[in-house]
């Protein structure tokens, strides 16, 4: 499919309408099946284009499924790699820059990056091919797909309201346990990094949502060692991780104005930046999901994590 869409230059409507499509939870936009993965349409066009991205070996990506953690582990990431240029935090960036505008994402091909970091949704096996073969480091943060299915349920309802629809929580659930979510399944996207973490432990770190929620710092620490900005002694005296951890919290990112109050115009609607925050919470999925839903997806991720040492 890319080969001939290359060759022929037929146009992406075309190619597009050649493609499985299905109606997702946002009725604006249809997903599209592309290498066993859904797209939004205008995201797999920034997905085909970040396929001739040159990555080179000190290129670092964060890589995740939509609301498993992209945000923080983009400030995170952020601020550990220019804490020294930024050791001033009473005027960090964050606390006037979104974390998705201090690193962008792969699939916005439009956008130049500053620093060596980058993020995605593109699951591993759909990477663009310099970034597997030329060895660049990967770090995946995933959480537990209840709680990734109700923060996505929220999230598509407050971040574009213009677009929500009043799909059911429960028709929303088929969707999603079927696959049919943006950049779902969610399992084959999670087993796509955990595989690749297999075969090459020295390039992929995989984080856990929960675990880091519990207790940051050893995550954190471990993400700077991994990316290349190990903490020095002197710093881990001085509280630096802590004050990296205290920065990018939920409850400190999102009681700041630019992360409350303003507006996004992204490639396709305009979002409500505070979409990005809602609770931050381990285990949200109580409040919404009856015990039969939660049992659903349990027994999926039973299934699909079985001989794996994720948590199912
Ligand atoms: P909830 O909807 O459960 O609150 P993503 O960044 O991948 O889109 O994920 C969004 C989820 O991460 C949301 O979950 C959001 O509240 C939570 N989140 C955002 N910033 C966070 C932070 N600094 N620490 C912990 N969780 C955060």
């Amino acid at each position: 499919e890319e080969l001939s869409l290359q060759k022929t230059n037929q146009s992406f409507e075309e190619f597009l309408s050649r493609l499985p499509r299905q109606r997702g939870q946002t009725p604006r936009f249809d997903l599209c099946l592309y290498k066993g993965c859904w797209y939004r349409p205008f995201l797999l066009q920034g997905v085909i284009a970040a396929q001739h991205f040159e990555a080179q070996p000190t290129d670092i990506f964060l890589c995740s499924l939509p609301k498993s953690g992209t945000t923080w582990l983009k400030a995170l990431a952020f601020t550990i790699v220019t804490r020294k240029k930024y050791s001033d935090l009473s005027s960090h960036p964050l606390l006037s820059t979104r974390p998705h505008d201090c690193i962008t994402f792969l699939e916005n091909a439009n956008q130049t990056a500053e620093l060596p970091l980058l993020a995605t949704h593109i699951p591993y096996h759909s990477l663009p091919k310099s970034i597997i073969s030329g060895g660049s480091k990967i770090v995946y943060i995933f959480r537990d797909p209840k709680d990734v299915f109700v923060s996505l349920w929220h999230f598509l309802r407050r971040a574009t309201p213009k677009d929500a629809t009043n799909i059911s929580l429960e028709e929303a659930l088929e969707l999603f346990c079927k696959g049919v979510s943006t950049y779902g399944p969610y399992w084959d996207h999670v087993l796509s990094f955990w595989k690749a973490r297999k075969e090459a432990p020295q390039l992929v770190l995989l984080l856990v949502y929960e675990e880091m929620r519990k207790d940051p710092l050893p995550s954190v620490k471990n993400l700077a060692d991994f990316i290349g900005h190990p903490f020095s002694v002197e710093e881990e005296n001085e509280g630096a991780l802590q004050k990296i951890v205290d920065l990018c919290s939920f409850e400190n990112l999102s009681d700041l104005d630019v992360n409350k109050k303003e507006k996004q115009q992204t490639l396709s609607v305009v979002m409500n930046n505070k979409a990005f925050f809602r609770k931050g919470k381990i285990g949200d999925w109580r409040s919404h999901l009856t015990p039969d839903m939660a049992e659903r997806l349990d027994q999926i991720t039973r299934e699909k994590f079985g001989g794996t040492d994720l948590p199912s």
